[in-house]
């Protein structure tokens, strides 16, 4: 059934193929004469199974402010809960990417802070969209967007630091809804031997890590996956196709590595399952390749491995002196490899005058945990004759999920506006570059996560599309830049300033190392090599091959050279 579905719609995708651009090269976006009619749209609506979605910024019920539309209160409380933003299409989990800066400096946005006398505008937020829940509403809205040449966004939970999931006067396909989870002990992949099973757990596209956890748990298993307050990171979207890390891929590998078959919509029409089976190279690219690039992933199937018990680790420094804490920098940054290829993952932070970091390792008692950690323990307190303070503990958990569950299961951590940059640390950066890497780091107070190294760094870096510096890299470092609401466009230009001389420094320091693709930003130094390294090529021409009508475009994603800043014109 559903493949006689697929021939007719690539049909009629076909069948109009030829007529899809208006020769401008440009795409329609909303208020040009070619936006699409209500009857149009209302023809859309009959072919999908759900009402045509119109989203909204964030802050709207909380407008207009004399007589609010909605509960503002219950914005303002809910404003950093990445679950309540993610149950919204048209919110983003860092609301500046909600909003729009024109040319002149005016910026189009709609703010939770009323006093600021702005009006809500709808900014960068798609204007109408379809709320999908099959692989048949994809193909519906996917031949809509080519039909009208309208300008197209996938948005699943809005996690995005390169504003991927908005477009100003764009049409959205949301995958929010699209929340099937299944557990099957013996998966076996398409196209594989029958004898080749997995213990395997295949979320829809809008399943969230908590959800995907807590399922995985009740079945006495847990995963690779993405780890923020409240768990809303999206399981089956661009974590895993930019890559996807964890506190457990020291452990066991990235997103990537642990992810054994998705399944697609494409440009064409076509709804196809990957693997290493068949479309294997849509398969490798779309591990590591970027989200809204390739298709709309509608499912993906994971590794499960057994739940086990694990052991944190935290340690606490203060520092009185500048001299010093970058050498703590230094010196913290030099001990990784070692615990990581132990099997540590976790996460630190570097002030001007402290340092916080925690981390876990599975299934070791908390003797020998304390054993392999001795060396960092040792290290700060060495440090107290030049006056720096620590503290380093350990918990044992009896069960992964019994950590997840303790540390993370609050909401927070969203709704700010914010723009940061990353850097994959390699071995041979910590190694000989470390004093030079912690006065950058000194000076942004950057964040540290530890989760490569170990078992990332065995895997064969061309086994998946991901940038190949993954393979090589320790920890990723973040500096970012955060702002309040009401900033001006000067305002925040300075501050964008600011975050690209870190990353020319960063760069021009550790050139081969590259960057995550999901947590960096807009202003990367040859973004081509430095997400996706030797890759680039072979992504692209995958690209080429899938995306013939080079429907999705998103920003630094392969292929995105061939636009403008905008996304909207081919050059
Ligand atoms: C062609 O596209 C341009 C840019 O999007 C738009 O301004 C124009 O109205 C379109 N023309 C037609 C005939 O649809
Ligand atoms: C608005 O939301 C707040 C916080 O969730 C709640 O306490 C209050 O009852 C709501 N008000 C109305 C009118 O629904
Ligand atoms: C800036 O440009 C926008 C879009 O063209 C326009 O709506 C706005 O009025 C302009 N603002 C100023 C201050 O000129
Ligand atoms: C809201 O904006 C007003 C006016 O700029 C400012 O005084 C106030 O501190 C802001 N409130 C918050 C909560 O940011
Ligand atoms: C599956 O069966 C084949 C043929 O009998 C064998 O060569 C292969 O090793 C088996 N694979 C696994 C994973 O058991
Ligand atoms: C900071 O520490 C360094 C190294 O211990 C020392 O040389 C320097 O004098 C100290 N500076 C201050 C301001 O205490
Ligand atoms: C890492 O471990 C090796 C082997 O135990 C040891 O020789 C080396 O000194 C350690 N590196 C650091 C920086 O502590
Ligand atoms: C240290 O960081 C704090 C908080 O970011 C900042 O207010 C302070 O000025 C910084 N101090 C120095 C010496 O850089
Ligand atoms: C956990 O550790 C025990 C004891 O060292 C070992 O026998 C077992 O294989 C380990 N389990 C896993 C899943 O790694
Ligand atoms: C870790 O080992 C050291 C040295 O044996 C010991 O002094 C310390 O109490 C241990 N820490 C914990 C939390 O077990
Ligand atoms: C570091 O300073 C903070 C804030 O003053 C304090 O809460 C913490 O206990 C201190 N930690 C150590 C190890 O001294």
């Amino acid at each position: 059934m559903l493949d006689v579905f697929v021939a007719l719609s690539l049909l009629v995708i076909g069948s109009f193929a030829g007529t899809s651009s208006n020769n401008t090269g440009c795409l329609c976006t909303f208020g040009q004469p070619c936006w699409p009619t209500e009857d149009q749209f209302a023809e859309l609506e009959s072919q999908v199974s759900q009402p045509l979605i119109y989203p909204v910024p964030s802050a709207s019920p909380c407008y207009p402010a004399t007589d609010p539309s909605g509960n503002c209160t219950q914005v303002a409380q809910e404003w950093v809960d990445g679950s309540w933003r993610s149950s919204m299409p048209g919110s983003m989990e860092a609301p500046n990417f909600e909003s729009f800066i024109f040319k002149n400096g005016t910026i189009s946005a709609c703010y939770l802070n009323t006093s600021l006398g702005a009006s809500c505008e709808q900014g960068n937020v798609p204007v109408i969209g379809v709320d999908a829940r099959t692989p048949q509403d994809i193909q519906a809205a996917i031949n809509f967007a080519l039909q009208y040449d309208l300008k197209l966004v996938v948005k699943n939970t809005g996690h995005d630091f390169l504003g991927r999931s908005a477009g100003r006067g764009a049409f959205v396909v949301w995958t929010h809804n699209m929340k099937s989870i299944t557990y099957d002990a013996q998966f076996t992949p398409q196209g594989a031997p029958a004898n080749e099973t997995y213990q395997a757990l295949t979320v829809g596209a809008g399943v969230q890590w908590y959800e995907a956890y807590a399922t995985a748990n009740q079945n006495g298993r847990m995963m690779v996956g993405g780890l923020s307050l409240g768990g809303s990171v999206g399981a089956g979207g661009g974590w895993l196709q930019g890559g996807g890390h964890s506190a457990l891929s020291p452990t066991y590998g990235l997103g990537v590595d642990n992810a054994i078959e998705i399944s697609v919509v494409t440009s064409t029409g076509a709804y196809l399952t990957v693997n290493n089976n068949q479309y294997s190279d849509l398969f490798w690219a779309l591990r590591g390749g970027g989200g809204g690039t390739f298709g709309i992933v509608t499912s993906v199937t994971y590794r499960t491995y057994q739940q086990l018990p694990v052991v944190m680790y935290y340690v606490q420094a203060n520092v009185t002196n500048a001299t010093v804490m970058k050498e703590l920098i230094g010196g913290v940054l030099r001990l990784q490899p070692n615990l990581t290829d132990e099997g540590w993952g976790g996460y630190g932070s570097f002030g001007n005058d402290s340092m916080d970091f925690f981390g876990i390792i599975p299934n070791v008692s908390t003797t020998a945990a304390n054993i392999s950690t001795q060396p960092l323990t040792d290290y700060l307190l060495g440090l107290e004759v030049q006056g720096v303070s620590s503290v380093a503990g350990f918990y044992a958990f009896d069960s992964w999920y019994e950590w997840y569950t303790y540390l993370w299961s609050e909401a927070g951590q969203n709704g700010v506006n914010i723009m940061f940059t990353s850097r994959l640390l390699s071995r041979d950066t910590l190694a000989n570059r470390y004093s030079d890497v912690a006065e950058i780091l000194y000076d942004c107070q950057a964040s540290f996560d530890m989760i490569a190294g170990g078992k990332v760094s065995q895997i064969d870096p061309d086994s998946a599309g991901v940038n190949p510096a993954w393979r090589n890299a320790i920890v990723e470092t973040t500096c970012g830049v955060s702002w309040q609401e009401g900033a001006t466009a000067e305002e925040i230009a300075g501050l964008t300033d600011q975050l690209k001389v870190w990353i020319k420094d960063t760069y021009d320091l550790t050139p081969q190392d590259g960057a995550y693709f999901n947590e960096a930003s807009l202003y990367e130094i040859d973004w081509q090599y430095t997400f996706f390294g030797s890759h680039y090529t072979k992504l692209k021409e995958i690209k080429d091959k899938y995306d013939p009508y080079r429907l999705f475009v998103v920003a630094e994603g392969v292929g995105s050279e061939d636009w403008n800043e905008e996304l909207t014109c081919r050059c």
